[in-house]
């Protein structure tokens, strides 16, 4: 790789240890990557910072770093509680002592606490082209795909490192001769739901695995759409890119030659939503609403259908979001309506990197089939994958 004088001078620690730390980390995946140089990045949204996945290690080297700070625009994952209502939610005191810690120890650095995997959701909207280096992988692929920013899936270390450069390494996604489909997906099929959108990405991700699928015959998706579809591909395989004809900014320009076909039918999505429930009947814990975090529409939609209905006894219904969408929420009345039917809407946190284990839930449903993916694994609750109106309506009754 070749590096400026500047970056030079950094890399022999003339600009301090971490400033160091941070340009090496660059330097040794860019040599990886077979990068040829350093290039800017508008802005950084790091990954790791629920206690629950990064545990007493990860604590203490964010606050290892603490003589320096960053030089970009740099926002958070969720964290592993609501900061403000971590009682209300049952988190122990013990959880909440160290999540604080860390999320100091990120302000310190200079990060700002807009902890949301939806950060173009709340302000933070990379332009078309804009480098930047995200590392949650639903954003990373709905920032990639809908935005037409470029940015390859960092890990929180390597996102951290950019953040106090302002710079990454220049392979990836970053090129263009890595946005090309590989596989060109016919869907036959009408998706209406976000959960449809989740449906059919959990399947086309596994299929493409770390590839760039290119959908004809989506109808006039919504970003809800788009973003359950970020989440899906991202998380059942390893999807950074997709492209959706007549949709997404980049598929106009795209080469379809020779690139392999599939058609996705109304047999698929049946079979997607039945493989993510790994259970089908029963009493439900917690209904959670919210992965990627909701938009103001997702609110409405949640608002509209649980409004004048009791959420059931022994259930719960959360809804995750980011403090801006709560407090717009809140305005248009969609706060008020969730809360009064015995709904929970907490920010900065969502089920799957929350203590869900501290909670005693054993049963989730969700729309989401991201979550469907992560909650058995990383929350070991039995998931039912369904609409949002189903989840409302398993809400109100309690069971499914
Ligand atoms: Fe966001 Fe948590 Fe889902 S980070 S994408 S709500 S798993």
């Amino acid at each position: 790789m070749e590096l400026n004088p500047a970056e030079e001078s950094t890399l022999h620690g003339d600009n301090g240890p971490v400033k160091q730390k941070a340009i090496e980390i660059l330097v040794a995946l860019g040599e990886i990557f077979g990068a040829d140089r350093l290039i800017e990045v508008g802005s950084v949204q790091v990954s790791g910072v629920s206690y629950k996945t990064i545990g007493d290690a990860g604590l203490q080297w964010i606050e290892s770093m603490s003589s320096e700070k960053v030089v970009v625009p740099t926002t958070l994952n969720p964290t592993g509680m609501d900061l403000r209502l971590w009682k209300q939610m049952g988190v122990s005191d013990e959880f909440a002592e160290k999540q604080i810690r860390i999320i100091k120890a990120y302000i310190n650095l200079g990060a700002k606490t807009l902890c949301s995997c939806a950060p173009y959701l709340s302000g933070q909207s990379p332009k078309l082209n804009e480098h930047i280096a995200w590392s949650e992988s639903s954003a990373v692929c709905y920032a990639n795909s809908v935005l037409g920013a470029r940015t390859n899936r960092e890990g929180g270390p390597s996102a951290l490192a950019a953040a106090f450069i302002g710079k990454t390494p220049n392979y990836g996604y970053h090129l263009d001769e890595n946005r090309q489909p590989t596989l060109q997906v016919e869907v036959d099929v009408p998706l209406h739901e976000e959960s449809d959108f989740g449906a059919m990405g959990a399947s086309i991700g596994k299929k493409v695995n770390n590839g760039v699928p290119y959908f004809i015959g989506v109808q006039s998706p919504n970003a809800d759409g788009l973003k359950s579809l970020a989440a899906s591909l991202a998380a059942s395989g390893g999807v950074a890119l997709y492209h959706v004809k007549g949709v997404t900014p980049e598929a106009a320009s795209v080469e379809l030659d020779g690139v392999e076909k599939m058609v996705f039918t109304s047999e698929d999505i049946s079979s997607s939503y039945e493989e993510l429930s790994t259970f089908h009947s029963g009493e439900v814990d917690v209904i959670a609403i919210g992965c990627p975090h909701a938009s103001l529409s997702e609110m409405r939609k949640v608002a509209g259908l649980i409004k004048g209905k009791k959420v059931a006894k022994n259930t719960k219904l959360w809804v995750f979001t980011s403090v801006s969408t709560k407090l717009m929420a809140e305005r248009f009345g969609y706060l008020g309506d969730i809360v009064k039917a015995g709904g929970e809407v907490y920010t900065d946190c969502c089920m799957v990197v929350a203590p869900v284990e501290e909670f005693g839930f054993k049963t989730m449903a969700v729309n989401s089939a991201k979550a469907a993916i992560y909650g058995p694994s990383a929350s070991k609750v039995g998931t039912i994958f369904g609409t949002t109106g189903r989840c409302v309506d398993i809400a109100v009754k309690g069971y499914a």
